[in-house]
């Protein structure tokens, strides 16, 4: 009894210390409706096992006490009708009962997460998993972006997934479930945040070397603030700018996209990339250090990524910085 006493101490302990890892990326903490119904799912199939197991362990324990008690007193009694009903019972009855309740309680929340139809959004988003980064289309306000997807808070948002190569995995944990990205089949989970907050998502299942460090953020905002959010992406990028002509000099163009100045489709849209958090989907902060590194020397900070080391003088580096942070 005190062994299971301390194993279930220590589970508890587990528990608190893993709730307590994320701030950003928590699967009990819900701020959808569909969320919610996965978490409420989630205690009910965790506490619902837990007093299963409970039960189980303490009648073991009780036989095996009774039985080292009476070996040297009692010879075996062979089958009683009495053993054979509580074998039938808690082996076959009680099992059969537990489970095809917790089945249903399944099946009445599979609906909450189910693939929406396009009637249930007032909204579309096509997002595109790539070796290793999402590509965000908003095809009604013709907006490109990459690796944050804004939505307004309390507006069913569908979400459309696509992959351009391997299955990559759409995963929002507070938000809903997660949805495969397979090769020529197109998926769907709607967003619908239930109050304004950054959700981190990420990429949950495995594509090969930079799997870890493809992770995403959605941004609820306000309906105000995502209606400027929109204006803004909607306006076209300065390409007059010195670092404008470095960008293309040095080759940037023939992966990246700036509306109006190049339309590589390799690497992210750039269009406003220095109103984005962060970069290489999630990789880096974007500050202009980092930005610096990552443009001098892409692989050490991701290796295996498509982006090559460009030969960029110091100075030619410096415009294209300036440049490429003006982009809001
Ligand atoms: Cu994309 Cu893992």
């Amino acid at each position: 009894m005190r062994r299971v006493a301390v194993a279930g101490g220590l589970a508890g302990v587990c528990m608190l210390v893993l709730s307590g890892c994320s701030d950003d990326q928590n699967t009990l903490a819900p701020h959808s409706s569909a969320a919610r119904s996965i978490t409420t799912l989630w205690w009910v199939m965790f506490i619902g096992s837990t007093i299963v197991v409970m039960v189980v362990t303490l009648l073991v324990v009780l036989a095996v006490l009774k039985r080292r008690g009476r070996l040297d007193r009692v010879e075996s009694r062979g089958e009683s009708p009495g053993a054979r009903n509580v074998v039938l019972i808690s082996g076959a009855l009680v099992p059969a009962v537990v489970l095809t309740a917790l089945f249903i309680y399944v099946l009445t929340t599979v609906p909450a997460t189910a693939e929406p139809k396009p009637k249930d959004a007032k909204m579309e988003i096509d997002v595109t998993g790539k070796q290793w980064f999402w590509a965000v289309r908003y095809p009604a306000q013709r907006i490109k972006t990459a690796n944050e997807i804004h939505i307004p808070v309390g507006v069913p948002v569908r979400i459309r997934a696509h992959t351009d190569d391997v299955i990559h995995s759409f995963w929002v944990p507070e938000l809903n479930r997660k949805i495969d990205m397979i090769p020529g089949y197109d998926n769907s989970v709607l967003l619908e945040a239930d109050r304004a907050g950054v959700y981190r998502g990420q990429c949950a299942e495995f594509c090969g070397l930079q799997h870890a460090n493809m992770a995403f953020y959605v941004v609820a905002q306000p309906r105000a603030a995502f209606n400027r959010w929109v204006a803004r992406e909607q306006r076209p990028a300065d390409t007059t700018a010195a670092g404008a002509k470095v960008f293309t000099q040095v080759g940037c163009g023939g992966c990246h996209t700036i509306s109006g100045l190049s339309n590589g489709t390799i690497g992210p849209d750039l269009t406003h990339v220095g109103g984005r958090m962060t970069l290489a989907a999630g990789t880096i902060p974007n500050a202009k250090g980092w930005l610096g590194g990552w443009i001098l020397d892409p692989q050490h900070i991701k290796p295996g990524n498509k982006m090559p080391a460009l030969p960029v003088s110091g100075s030619q580096l410096q415009q294209l910085l300036s440049y490429l942070e003006s982009l809001k």
